[in-house]
């Protein structure tokens, strides 16, 4: 079994960034590009990879500092063939871990309607509507305190 890691080789940030385009853009007809953020080369940014045997990313998601002692969840992804079998559990869990490491207490994350009962399932709760992506996903801001060390 693979070990989700953050990607490091130039073949890793390819298949990262591959995965994000086909599951979080490409289905809007979104731009090739489109599924690079500003802030992904930024020191204080953690990214999750979790690879499958042949190098294909089966899953991905990144954290960055949002407040005081606030973290953000974005870009979360999981390949359609993959999901429902615990990796985003997986990414969430790395993510958690290395925001606890970086002392944040509270997690926040724009949702897609579809991923709420997902992000529920892992201990977020629903704060209130945010915004409408591409015109047609509704989306849902939620936060989770961390436990302390
Ligand atoms: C949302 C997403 C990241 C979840 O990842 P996943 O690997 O499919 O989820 P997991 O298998 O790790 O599920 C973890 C738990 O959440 C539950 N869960 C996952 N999706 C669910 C859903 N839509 N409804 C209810 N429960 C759900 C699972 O049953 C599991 O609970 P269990 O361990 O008690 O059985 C993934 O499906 C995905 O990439 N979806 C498309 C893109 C997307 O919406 N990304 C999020 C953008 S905010």
């Amino acid at each position: 079994m693979m070990t989700v890691q953050s990607p490091a080789t130039p073949t890793e940030w390819a298949a990262y960034y591959q995965l994000r385009y086909e599951v979080l853009r490409q289905p809007w007809q979104q731009p090739p590009g489109s599924e690079i953020a500003d802030d992904d080369a930024a020191s204080t940014t953690t990214h999750a990879l979790l690879l499958a045997p042949d190098g294909q990313a089966l899953g991905v998601g990144r954290l960055h500092p949002s407040g005081a002692g606030q973290g953000q969840l974005r870009f979360m992804a999981v390949a359609p063939a993959a999901q429902g079998q615990g990796v985003g559990r997986r990414i969430l869990a790395f993510l958690e871990t290395a925001a606890r490491r970086q002392r944040l207490r509270e997690l926040v994350l724009h949702a897609r309607e579809e991923a709420v009962p997902f992000y529920e399932r892992l201990g977020y709760t629903v704060v209130a509507p945010s915004h409408l992506l591409f015109g047609v996903i509704p989306h849902f801001l939620m936060r989770k305190q961390l436990p302390d060390e």
